[in-house]
């Protein structure tokens, strides 16, 4: 049987592409799973699973808690603001909690980038990275890419954009990583502010103009402008930022092909995108939300059959 090449879930930046094939075919079975009239399946009926959130999420933790409900694990959870956590100090007390806990994989967001890596080392559970500051999220990037396969029959030589606030993206880290490791072309786009400079290093294009940026694409994943990680302003006012790129019906009118809409949610409705293109055929921002729970079911399957 196939297995995964790691242990933990830290980045899309530590997994290959056959990972991501053996995550996608695994997620397609559970799909067809969560889609009968019982929705639960036996597999993980000895593994206790604790969900440790330092950061505030509502679909994420949600999304990790009935995935892993559903494989019929032991789940226990943990959330703290982080406004409360102080980076040293937290991480080890997590050490030593989870070390007491004895539970078998940790699922874990943390405002420090690095956090899962960092307790990887000191813990023998598996870990997973829920989204770690600014720097990774990557089961929200396989749900993403999955998505875009579901809809468009493949992710190689797909053109997607990501627009907005690159800089402090976790989604747009691990979706750069995750399209560029299965064969698509990668543009960002944004006011050059939110646009960070090491990006050409990436080997991504970038593009200020919303209009080109969404006629060069196939797919555009809008980010939420991520206000709670601005310490200045990076952009005059909403106002502003979303007449030069919010997506609205018309401008995607003016466009002489019809592009996917994702969004990693929750929305600003209106700032970054109209109700009405979320709302509208065009996008898949519910789709990307079911596929979440079939993304996670797998991830912790394929993790908790390598503990031994
Ligand atoms: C994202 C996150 O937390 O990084 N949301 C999510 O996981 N559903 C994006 C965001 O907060 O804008």
């Amino acid at each position: 049987m196939s297995e995964l090449s790691v242990n933990h879930l830290l980045g899309i930046k530590y997994i290959n592409q056959k990972d991501i094939e053996l995550i996608f075919e695994t997620a397609d079975h559970f799909k067809e799973v969560i889609n009968r009239p019982i929705k639960k399946v036996p597999s993980l009926r000895d593994i206790t699973i604790a969900n440790l959130f330092f950061e505030n999420s509502t679909r994420t933790r949600l999304s990790f808690e009935l995935a892993e409900k559903r494989l019929s694990a032991d789940v226990v959870n943990f959330s703290a603001a982080s406004s409360s956590v102080k980076k040293g100090e937290t991480l080890i007390d997590t050490v030593n909690n989870i070390l007491a806990m004895k539970v078998d994989m940790v699922v874990m967001r943390h405002p420090n980038p690095g956090a899962g890596v960092f307790l990887s080392k000191h813990v023998g559970s598996s870990i997973v990275n829920a989204g770690d500051g600014a720097h990774e999220h990557p089961t929200q990037a396989l749900l993403d890419t999955y998505s875009i396969r579901e809809t468009l029959g493949g992710v190689a030589g797909k053109k997607v954009v990501i627009v907005g606030d690159v800089l402090h993206s976790r989604v747009a880290l691990s979706n750069i990583y995750a399209l560029q490791k299965q064969g698509a072309e990668v543009m960002v786009c944004g006011p050059k502010t939110l646009i960070p400079k090491y990006i050409n290093e990436l080997g991504v294009k970038v593009e200020t103009n919303l209009t080109k940026a969404l006629q060069w694409c196939d797919v555009a994943n809008m980010l939420r402008v991520q206000n709670e990680r601005m310490d200045i302003s990076y952009f005059p006012s909403t106002r502003e930022y979303s007449q030069q790129y919010g997506v609205t019906k018309s401008i995607l009118e003016k466009l002489d092909k019809e592009i996917v809409i994702m969004h990693p949610g929750p929305i600003n409705r209106g700032v970054e995108i109209t109700t009405e293109v979320a709302d509208s055929e065009q996008a898949i921002i519910l789709n990307q939300v079911e596929n979440g729970v079939a993304i996670r079911m797998a991830v912790i399957y394929l993790l908790a059959s390598k503990i031994k």
